[in-house]
């Protein structure tokens, strides 16, 4: 657990900060409901990313791209409630700031007035520089996201690995660099080489913070239910399983569902008594009926 922010005190970005510069690792995951929050707050982390991978992750849509602002602030909210120590970091989802400036700075303060997160995320270098600058001016802390970005990749070159090639290494670093200029108080590198992202980590003062992005940056963070292994299909390759819970809950279920088959459950003990003279009379009224 960060030595910033004393127990039960909530975790701020100047406490990031602080652990950027004393060398101890950021940890961020994304949570998406009131369990998923209290446990990641349980377990010490740091941050908590309501990701718009929850788009995926507990949506069930194909891509990160058709949720919508109201669907990410009821996961917002209730992440919110289980949430009390770790930073609160929302996503903007696709649509929903690239436009203008107005938009974005509406909907950064719809994720804060709305679902009381601490900060909001956006991805992506370009118009988005613009568009953090501007919610930074409103008041509002932004976390960047550059290197491979979801909500762009089908227009944007697949969903594949960036920053390669020494040049795409440099546009990356040419974004990165423009959303800390913007005020960005972080930023997530996604899926890069470990030489680019520590090359270009050690050029930025904000926290660094990686996904498949290799062990030389400020922080990590994957998303909940790869970590514990809620999904079905093969994990990407830089994605560590530390638990494979879809099986034992498919398991837990499946045992319950033997069991009603069967009548082993209900037994007694899950079962709530009456006194013998209520069930006697019970009956005799039921007969008089
Ligand atoms: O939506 C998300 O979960 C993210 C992380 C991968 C950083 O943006």
């Amino acid at each position: 657990m960060s030595m910033h922010a004393p127990h039960g005190e909530r975790i701020g970005i100047a406490d990031l900060a602080g652990m950027k510069a004393n060398g101890e690792r950021i940890v961020m995951v994304t949570a998406y409901d009131y369990p998923s929050a209290g446990v990641a707050d349980a377990a010490g982390v740091d941050v908590v990313l309501v990701g718009d991978s929850g788009a995926m992750t507990v949506l069930g849509y194909d891509s990160t791209v058709p949720v919508t602002v109201d669907e990410m602030l009821v996961l917002c909210r209730a992440a919110r409630r289980g949430a009390h120590r770790p930073l609160l970091v929302g996503d903007l989802p696709f649509g929903s700031y690239e436009g203008s400036d107005a938009d974005a700075v509406a909907t950064a303060q719809r994720f804060v007035k709305e679902a009381g997160c601490d900060a909001v995320k956006l991805e992506g270098g370009g118009s988005s520089v613009e568009r953090a600058r501007a919610i930074v001016r409103a008041g509002i802390p932004v976390m960047g996201h550059v290197g491979l970005t979801p909500q762009t990749a089908a227009s944007d070159g697949g969903l594949r690995a960036r920053g390669r090639t020494a040049e795409e290494a440099l546009a990356v670093l040419d974004a990165a660099r423009a959303l800390e200029d913007a005020g960005c108080f972080s930023i997530v590198f996604e899926a890069m080489p470990a030489a680019a992202a520590a090359a270009i980590a050690l050029q930025l003062s904000v926290p660094v913070i990686g996904i498949g992005a290799g062990a030389d940056v400020d922080g990590q963070v994957l998303v909940f239910h790869d970590l514990l292994g809620i999904h079905d299909g093969a994990p990407a390759r830089f994605v560590k399983r530390y638990d494979a819970l879809r099986d034992r809950m498919i398991a837990g279920v499946a045992s319950f569902t033997d069991d009603v088959r069967s009548s082993g459950y209900p037994a007694p003990e899950h079962t709530y008594g009456m006194p013998a003279e209520e069930q006697t009379r019970l009956e005799e009224l039921l007969a008089a009926r």
